[in-house]
């Protein structure tokens, strides 16, 4: 790679795991983009003065990963209309005007249940665990496919009920805790909270999953994340971890960033051969 490539990168803390520099390396190598991408470790209390002296060392763009997504918004000197929804960037682009924030989880999320696994959303009965950033940059993308119903289950309710509140003129959603969410089984379960990280299991009913739910974990790993395992033990015929969603929210970057939008299936099989996972 020239050194006068366009510089790219993630902003994470940590950082060393992130699949990020893998994924845009292949879709430049596919797509003939002469960049770069490296993985930067940034601790909160640097990452504003970090992000400034990236862009203004000639960078690009920045994917923004946990846990910068809502301190993104405040350094971005303009958002994209989903991006102010989510209240949380996942994306920085430098424009002529400045630099842009956007959030493409949402969007890649919808890619990956829709297009890639077959999903339907409209007219069914969604639970989305978790109250936190990840929740909110999912909710406008779902709500714009109109499920009948989308219920935000939280372990601090309060929060999912304010989350659910500031999204209801999108759509019928409501907040409650985790023991709260009614005992019909819904058809997907996305979880968006961080309890993946320590292995937690959000402690919501049985009752919740029946014979056809989806289960989906927007987190994801070499082996099947807990959320994964829980569902499978509880007879879950179809859950999956959320390496698609990586896929295609880094796919919508790509996109914002140079123009093109790469092909995804490619690089995705690629990865559950390189993670090993399924
Ligand atoms: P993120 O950007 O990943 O959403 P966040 O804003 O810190 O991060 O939110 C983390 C989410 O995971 C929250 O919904 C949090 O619940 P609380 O609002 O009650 O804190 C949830 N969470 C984190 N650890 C959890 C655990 N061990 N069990 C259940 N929920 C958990």
């Amino acid at each position: 790679m020239s050194p006068a490539a366009d510089q790219y990168g993630v902003f994470g803390h940590p950082v060393g795991h992130s699949l990020s520099p893998f994924i845009h390396g292949m879709f430049a190598r596919e797509t003939g983009q002469e960049m770069s991408y490296r993985a930067y470790d940034v601790v909160s209390e640097e990452f504003v003065v970090r992000v400034r002296e990236f862009f203004e060392r000639d960078g690009r763009g920045l994917n923004i990963t946990l846990p910068h997504k809502i301190a993104a918004v405040e350094v971005a000197h303009e958002l994209t209309e989903r991006a102010a929804h989510a209240a949380a960037v996942n994306t920085l682009a430098l424009r002529e005007e400045g630099i842009l924030g956007d959030n493409t989880d949402g969007a890649g999320l919808v890619r990956d249940l829709c297009d890639n696994l077959g999903i339907v959303i409209t007219n069914r009965q969604l639970l989305v665990l978790g109250a936190g950033g990840a929740t909110r940059g999912i909710l406008a993308p779902l709500l714009a496919l109109e499920p009948a119903a989308l219920v935000i289950a939280n372990r601090t309710a309060e929060r999912a009920e304010a989350l659910a509140a500031a999204f209801t003129d999108l759509g019928a959603t409501r907040g409650v805790g985790f023991t709260d969410v009614g005992d019909a089984p819904f058809d997907l379960i996305i979880n968006a909270t961080s309890a993946s990280l320590t292995g937690d299991i959000p402690p919501i009913p049985p009752s919740a999953l029946g014979p056809d739910t989806v289960c989906y974990d927007l987190a994801y790993g070499r082996s099947a994340t807990g959320f994964v395992r829980w569902a499978e033990d509880a007879g879950c015929a179809r859950a999956f971890q959320g390496l698609g969603m990586l896929v295609e929210q880094a796919a919508e970057s790509f996109y914002l960033w140079r123009g093109v939008r790469p092909d995804t299936a490619h690089v995705l099989s690629l990865l559950r051969v390189r993670t090993g996972s399924t």
